[in-house]
């Protein structure tokens, strides 16, 4: 069974002024009972109106201005792609004819709509169906259709007739997931119906997926927001560029399997400058290709699996580094670090290196005890050695 939305102009008004409606109400501080009460029915039930304006207050901060004429569930909302993966993948992935085959709310979809000449979603999930096609339908988006059934199913299959075939699988919530199996619709299923369709098929895949567990080849991208890990990519067919490849957003600065390796030695001994190092790039195991890149003489002065810190003599212009001056190196005693930062005019000091939550403020508040001045520092530590830094560029 599947079914092709539809909805007046009517019906998507009546359903942005009643979550309009519930939204100022809860950023008035109604309660719960008295805004329900106020809701009109629409395709949607009061209580989904409720949640719906929710999200859309929790919305601001990933989509900014676009999130005032967005709709989520709770589910469409957490894991909606941020519109600059979202703008960027859809670049990549420009086409004639594309379809998001587990579209959700269609954060994805609307940035293939606008860079596609025609775009088609499929969601197995009929309430998160109509919240793509209002989602679409309220920016004036006309290109796109959007379908309500099985992306796996022959039915749904037959209808598409895309040349390029796009899959964000749906992930358990809470449990990482680090194989295939726990991916709904499942990307090997999708892969085995849709090559009969087209060769060009793109996956985004859980990041901390170890790449042995990936049974379809393709381009591995990883992709770092803001320097956080974020995505893993999958581009098959002609789609795929490289074997692997990592991009940094905003920016887009890459690095591919196909850069020049230089292979950094390991060292005791810090130099001028540390330069931490974006964790896509260890992800996507491109260190080598980095530094090839940028062609600097780096060696590995820390490496504790999670954070990877670089040491040399020279500035480095690239968004997988984030560099620091090293101010000076003491043995690691709360008080010696404390009397340093006095001594060099600190005001604040954040913790790099591995601490557990709990005991992060404990120890930040420690070492900040009495500091009156202007700056703010960076710590590192190695052994039984802090190192002070300060930052170097865009921290
Ligand atoms: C991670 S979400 C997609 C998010 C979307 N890319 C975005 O940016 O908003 C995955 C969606 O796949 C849908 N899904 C799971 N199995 C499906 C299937 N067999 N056919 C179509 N959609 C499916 C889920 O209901 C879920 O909404």
């Amino acid at each position: 069974m599947f079914s092709e939305i539809s909805l007046s102009p009517n019906e998507i008004k009546r359903v942005q002024r009643e979550v309009e409606f519930a939204e100022r109400k809860i950023r008035k501080g109604y309660s719960r009972e008295k805004i329900l009460k106020g809701i009109r029915k629409t395709v949607f039930t009061q209580e989904e109106i409720f949640s719906i304006a929710k999200n859309r207050i929790k919305a601001r901060e990933k989509f900014g201005e676009l999130s005032k004429s967005l709709i989520f569930d709770d589910s469409g909302l957490r894991y909606s792609t941020p519109p600059t993966v979202a703008e960027y993948r859809a670049e990549r992935l420009k086409t004639d004819k594309i379809a998001d085959i587990s579209c959700g709310v269609g954060s994805q979809l609307i940035f293939f709509a606008r860079k596609s000449r025609e775009a088609i979603g499929i969601e197995i999930s009929r309430k998160r169906a109509l919240m793509a096609y209002i989602n679409l339908n309220s920016l004036g988006i006309e290109n796109t259709s959007i379908i309500a059934g099985d992306a796996l199913s022959d039915e749904v299959l037959n209808k598409i007739d895309a040349d390029t075939v796009f899959s964000d699988p749906a992930r358990p919530p809470e449990v990482e997931v680090r194989t295939m199996d726990g991916l709904e619709p499942h990307p090997e299923k999708v892969y085995e119906k849709y090559k009969k369709v087209t060769e060009r098929i793109a996956f985004e895949l859980p990041p901390q997926m170890p790449p042995e567990r990936i049974t379809i080849s393709g381009e591995k991208e990883y992709t770092s927001l803001n320097f956080r890990l974020n995505r893993l990519a999958l581009y098959c067919g002609e789609l795929a560029e490289y074997d692997v490849s990592a991009v940094s957003l905003p920016s887009r600065e890459k690095i591919t399997s196909e850069d020049d390796e230089v292979i950094p030695e390991r060292t005791d001994n810090v130099e001028d400058l540390l330069h931490e190092v974006d964790y896509t790039v260890m992800k996507a195991n491109l260190l080598p290709n980095l530094l090839g890149k940028l062609g600097i003489e780096a060696r590995i002065f820390l490496d504790d699996g999670k954070r990877t810190v670089l040491t040399s003599s020279t500035t480095t212009d690239s968004e997988f580094l984030r560099d620091y001056a090293v101010e000076l190196v003491c043995p690691f005693s709360v008080s010696r670090i404390n009397q340093e930062l006095k001594r060099l005019d600190g005001g604040k000091i954040t913790l790099r290196f591995s601490v557990s939550p709990d005991e992060y403020w404990n120890l930040r508040k420690k070492i900040e005890d009495g500091l009156k001045g202007e700056k703010w520092f960076y710590l590192f530590r190695k052994g039984d050695y802090a190192i002070i830094s300060s930052p170097g560029h865009s921290v």
